[in-house]
């Protein structure tokens, strides 16, 4: 039985703890493993599967095992583990006894001030008596807080105090500075910081073998730089890159997720450095029509090229805050079109910045060269 339960828990926590009857009906669903995505199926159970953020996960980890856990404010980036770690929490304390002990509530439910008002209060002022939970304590968790109206905020401030005798609060947000300093002082907060590159490929070769998927070390490097510490982010494109193609390799990565290969930002960082204007418009164009690139993840990446390049840093300070301007621009859906010529008009302007630089130390270079040299 607690088997059973577990798997419940694991496919869809926040419905089945809302409504258990509900959640039992998910067992038949889940009989076959497929239709589950990877985040859930491979969503740590124990405090001791979450990857990395080692020091807050034996904290808190001690800190329930005492019996003394504390309001928690969970912050950081989408995919780090914030919504798994308290889920481990609750399995720890109450084990069977999971969905009467605890009150989830995310940001698809409505958590404006009557919701504080009326579920949480009522749910926080019962006592609850169940067999064989170690601790009496329930738990109430608020996910993605930073998107509860202030007022729902400020009622609940009071209903924390009133009800810490039995009631544990656990809010979880990516920016903590949409929390109240009332309720972020009534909390012990913790910081989830993206995953380091060494903690995904960990996870991700636990996830590849489990899945006996044929993945070779350059597409799991392609799937570790594209998920820049998303952890859910990771799975997520490893699960779409296994449907697209059998054997995942870089290429496949980059093609399933449409990000640019890195090959392909060299070779247009290279045309931006050295093309005329006409040539690199025309030869970037058709790269773009091509690959079916974005132009703002091509000046995003370039960006990053520019970053790893020699060159004279007051023409990389000028290129980089340009670049920046187009990315801005982009953002609002300006003309692809014009946003590729300011492109290539910022490149022309740091091509001759670069030229007046070299001859200033070096006057028999000339622009080609340094251009060269650069890339
Ligand atoms: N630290 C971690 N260790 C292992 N898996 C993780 C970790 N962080 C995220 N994941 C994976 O990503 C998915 C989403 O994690 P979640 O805890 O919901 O992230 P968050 O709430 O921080 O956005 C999980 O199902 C799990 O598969
Ligand atoms: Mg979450």
């Amino acid at each position: 039985m607690a088997d059973v339960i577990a798997e419940v828990m694991d496919i869809d926590s926040s419905d089945e703890l809302r409504n258990p009857i509900k959640g039992k009906q998910k067992i038949v669903a889940s009989s076959e493993p497929k239709s589950v995505p990877w985040v859930e199926k491979y969503r740590p159970q124990s405090l001791a599967d979450v990857a990395a953020h080692r020091d807050i996960v034996d904290t808190i980890d001690r800190l329930t095992s005492e019996n003394k856990l504390p309001h928690l404010l969970l912050y950081g980036p989408p995919g780090t583990g914030k919504t798994s770690t308290i889920l481990a929490v609750a399995r720890k304390l109450y084990g069977a006894q999971f969905h009467n002990m605890i009150l989830e509530l995310n940001a698809s439910d409505d958590r404006g001030i009557d919701v504080v008002r009326q579920q949480i209060q009522d749910f926080a002022s019962t006592q609850s008596f169940s067999f064989g939970v170690k601790s009496p304590v329930k738990l109430v968790l608020l996910d993605e807080a930073d998107a509860m109206t202030k007022d729902a905020q400020f009622a609940l401030r009071r209903v924390i105090e009133k009800y810490t005798k039995n009631t544990r609060f656990a809010l979880i947000c990516n920016q903590v500075n949409k929390i109240i300093p009332a309720l972020q002082s009534r909390c012990t907060r913790f910081r989830f910081a993206p995953l380091d590159a060494s903690h995904v490929t960990e996870r991700l070769k636990h996830v590849i073998s489990a899945e006996g998927l044929n993945v070779d070390d350059t597409g799991l490097t392609a799937l570790v730089r594209l998920s820049n510490g998303d952890m859910r982010k990771a799975l997520n494109i490893l699960q779409s890159t296994h449907m697209a193609s059998p054997h995942i390799t870089e290429e496949a990565v980059y093609l399933c997720s449409g990000n640019p290969m890195p090959k392909d930002i060299e070779q247009i960082s290279y045309w931006l450095l050295n093309e005329s204007f006409a040539t690199g418009f025309s030869k970037i164009s058709d790269i773009k029509m091509r690959k079916g690139l974005a132009l703002v993840d091509i000046v995003r990446e370039v960006t990053m090229f520019i970053f790893r390049i020699k060159m004279p840093s007051d023409v990389r300070v000028h290129l980089i805050n340009d670049l920046a301007d187009i990315e801005y621009r982009l953002s609002f859906a300006c003309n692809d079109k014009l946003q590729l010529g300011s492109l290539l008009s910022t490149f022309t302007r740091a091509r001759a910045a670069i030229v007046a630089a070299a001859n200033f130390h070096c006057p028999l270079l000339d622009a080609a060269a340094v251009a060269v040299a650069i890339a």
